[in-house]
């Protein structure tokens, strides 16, 4: 599939390429072609040395609102401060037939602890996923990869079962992405209902960070067991 990343630049960004572009077309998305540019043949060199002849996807660069116009995914990677300002930007550029995925997890830190904060001043238990709803409608948005730390996804021969959940109000746009988390080995989707519940799939993060901070953990992610292979 022709995968853009916004926010590509980042830590989930690269992670998320890395892992897809064996099979996908990634277009990294960035408010500077540049930086894009470099990122992408960082990657492109780190992926021809891992995968060899098995790489069949690319990686291209662009500034985010060009990074989007071939896509049929577009994944929102970017801070959740940054993310109103930036979808409200970007919406002109988006197409129906597109599907939306976003990892944003709305959270703030004090002192050691995280906790979930939305992103609307009015609207504190409201899901960064419905809020980038409102902003795209009517195309899809579907939540996933809130709970996989990036570091993970950016370590390519880390081998973790890992559940990712899945959220979204459209039955074919939930399969396409679960198919997507599928491709990445050892990580298993599980669908979880309406876009509605992802407020609760983002607010795990903040909880696991604060399992990781109060109880020595590294890198916590989850998995719900007992863990039986999909078919
Ligand atoms: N890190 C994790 O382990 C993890 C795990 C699960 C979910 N998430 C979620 O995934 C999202 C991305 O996390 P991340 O750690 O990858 O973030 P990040 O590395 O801090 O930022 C991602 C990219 O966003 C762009 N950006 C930064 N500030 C911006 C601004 N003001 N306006 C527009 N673009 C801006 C930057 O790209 P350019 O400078 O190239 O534009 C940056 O490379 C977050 O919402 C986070 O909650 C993260």
């Amino acid at each position: 599939m022709k995968i853009c990343i916004l926010g590509g630049t980042g830590n989930m960004g690269t992670g998320l390429a890395i892992r897809w572009a064996v099979n996908h077309e990634i277009f990294i998305g960035s408010r500077s072609l540049e930086k894009a540019q470099g990122i992408a043949e960082n990657l492109r060199k780190l992926a021809l040395g891992f995968y060899q002849n098995e790489l069949k996807g690319s990686f291209t660069g662009l500034e985010n609102a060009d990074a989007l116009k071939e896509a049929e995914i577009v994944v929102v990677t970017l801070p959740p401060k940054a993310t109103i300002a930036v979808m409200t930007a970007l919406r002109e550029h988006l197409r129906e037939d597109q599907i939306i995925v976003t990892t944003v997890v709305p959270m703030r830190r004090r002192k050691r602890l995280f906790y979930f904060s939305s992103l609307g001043k009015d609207v504190q238990d409201r899901s960064a996923a419905e809020i980038i709803q409102e902003i795209v409608d009517p195309i899809r948005v579907v939540t996933a990869f809130q709970t996989v730390p990036a570091p993970y996804l950016s370590n390519i021969d880390a081998v973790l079962n890992l559940d990712v959940l899945v959220a979204g109000d459209d039955d074919i746009a939930v399969t396409i992405v679960s198919k997507l988390v599928r491709d990445i080995p050892n990580l298993r989707p599980l669908k979880v209902g309406p876009l509605v519940n992802s407020k609760f799939i983002e607010a795990i993060t903040p909880l696991l960070l604060n399992a990781a901070v109060l109880n020595g953990l590294h890198e916590p992610s989850i998995r719900i067991v007992p863990w039986f292979p999909l078919d």
